[in-house]
């Protein structure tokens, strides 16, 4: 990865990116979400297992710089244990916000954590079939 300097990012990016929590595979994943930035490249798949109707573990996999992985970490802290119908209302401000903010130039970032949660979360209902506020 190539070094990038981090004094612009805020001490929880930092955190996050240093020490991503939830990273990893998730076997028993049944809501998979995966998205990738056109231009840079980077990519995040968000896997989530729901237990009904909240989400009882999230985990990621993502290839990109600090502000991605960091967001990538945060948007799984936030989503464990909550219920699938306020996951859905999850915006990619609401993980800006959380990470305390990203330098301008890194906003478009956490768009793949918002794009990755809309698809896991599509897809579970596809499988389930549980409609839109289940
Ligand atoms: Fe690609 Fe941040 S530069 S997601």
């Amino acid at each position: 990865m190539p070094s990038e300097d981090l004094r612009a990012y805020s001490d929880i990016v930092i955190d996050h990116f240093q020490h991503p929590r939830n990273a990893g595979p998730l076997d028993d994943a049944n809501a998979v979400g995966e998205d990738r930035n056109p231009v840079c490249g980077d990519h995040m798949k968000l896997m989530l297992h729901i237990e009904n109707g909240a989400i009882a573990e999230a985990r990621f996999q993502t290839r990109g710089c600090p502000a991605a992985i960091a967001t990538s970490s945060m948007a799984t802290v936030m989503l464990t244990d909550m219920r699938i119908d306020e996951a859905a209302k999850l915006k990619r401000q609401d993980f800006v916000d959380a990470v305390g903010g990203l330098p301008k130039a890194k906003i478009h970032c956490s768009v793949l954590a918002a794009a990755a949660l809309k698809k896991a979360l599509a897809q579970y209902r596809e499988h389930t079939s549980a409609g839109p506020s289940a």
